[in-house]
């Protein structure tokens, strides 16, 4: 089973990452760094550095584009994913900011003031902007929100229904921002042709800006 795998490499890969100075400073340059990043690609099993876009190099417009992650608490569903529960964030945990990091899973019921204003609510279109930082799958606009927290520079979460694509997920697509967009910027309309012979429309489309 992969879980095993992954966790075997774990213990090398972490014993690597905690020999080496990671602290403030940023660690592209040095060859030790660079080796150490190797070993932590191999044990996530996706590259999911920012410099990769978080696992997401393309972005939901473009046609290549997949998810990079998913947060909620399907992930059964999407076993080829990164699922960001269990050991994966305790290895996270221990890597710069520049990785993706697990969220606290928000509260059922979040609070009404929750550090994001809407500016636009069930469009069918998707933002689609220059600033793009990752995208990944979620349960609820809560999640994705407690997604952007973690993400360094993000500013803005779209969520929407992405029907008939990305395999047919019935999840909620979450795609962040380093700044905030309105209904202008919302002009991904889907109408990419899927393997099945589909074609992908959205829909409930919602943007929130992080104040
Ligand atoms: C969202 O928009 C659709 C039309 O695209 C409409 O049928 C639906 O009632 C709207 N939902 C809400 C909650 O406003």
């Amino acid at each position: 089973m992969r879980f095993a795998a992954l966790f075997a490499a774990a213990s090398l890969a972490i014993s690597g990452v905690a020999g080496t100075p990671f602290t403030a400073r940023d660690a592209s340059t040095s060859d030790s760094d660079s080796t150490v990043s190797v070993n932590v690609n191999a044990v996530l099993g996706s590259d999911l550095s920012a410099a990769n876009f978080y696992g997401a190099p393309y972005p939901p417009w473009h046609p290549r584009g997949n998810p990079g992650w998913y947060f909620g608490d399907h992930g059964y569903l999407y076993p080829h994913l990164p699922c960001l529960e269990g050991l994966l964030c305790a290895i996270l945990r221990l890597l710069p900011l520049n990785f993706l990091h697990c969220p606290v899973k928000p509260p059922p019921k979040p609070p009404v003031n929750d550090g994001f204003t809407p500016t636009f609510r069930n469009l069918t279109g998707a933002t689609q902007a220059g600033d793009y930082l990752t995208f990944g799958l979620v349960d609820t606009v809560a999640q994705c929100k407690a997604m952007c927290k973690e993400v360094q520079n993000c500013k803005f979460v779209n969520t929407y229904h992405d029907v008939n694509g990305k395999g047919g997920s019935t999840q909620l697509t979450c795609s962040l921002f380093s700044s905030c967009h309105d209904a202008s910027d919302a002009i991904n309309k889907g109408g990419q042709s899927q393997p099945d012979g589909s074609i992908n429309y959205i829909r409930d489309s919602d943007g929130y800006c992080r104040k």
